[in-house]
């Protein structure tokens, strides 16, 4: 039986690299996206060595579409984890807004 493959967006934040660090221990290849523009690759860098693995890092912004299409057409995904956001006081709520609405139109076609 193929393993299942989740997509995770927001994948080097916070909440993204714990949902990685179960999904991996449950037996569940990941591939984590992240702009970076608050994630920190060092915490990929330690789930890579905590589970002896690599784990594929797309370095996009979710509000890129054609980046987004091309990352699904190339991946069967069982499902994707959408964490990516804007969660900090005095980021606009409009931009956080953008960036949570628009992962669903690609992703849900
Ligand atoms: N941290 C908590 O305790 C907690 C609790 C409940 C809910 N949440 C919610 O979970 C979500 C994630 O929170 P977090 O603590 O992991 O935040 P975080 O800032 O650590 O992670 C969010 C990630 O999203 C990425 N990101 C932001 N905009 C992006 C974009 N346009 N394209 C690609 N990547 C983008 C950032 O670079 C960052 O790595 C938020 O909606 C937050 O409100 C967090």
């Amino acid at each position: 039986m193929n393993r299942e493959k989740w997509l995770i967006t927001g994948g080097a934040g916070y909440i993204g690299t714990h949902i990685a660090d179960l999904f991996i221990a449950d037996g569940k290849d990941v591939v984590l996206l992240d702009s970076l523009y608050q994630g920190l690759s060092s915490r990929i860098d330690y789930l890579c060595k905590k589970h002896n693995t690599d784990i594929p890092l797309e370095v996009v912004d979710i509000r890129d579409y054609t980046a987004i299409e091309n990352i699904l057409e190339n991946n069967n995904f069982s499902g994707i984890v959408h964490t990516a956001a804007l969660k900090a006081v005095g980021e606009s709520p409009l931009q956080a807004n953008a960036n949570s609405v628009q992962i669903q139109t690609p992703a849900l076609k």
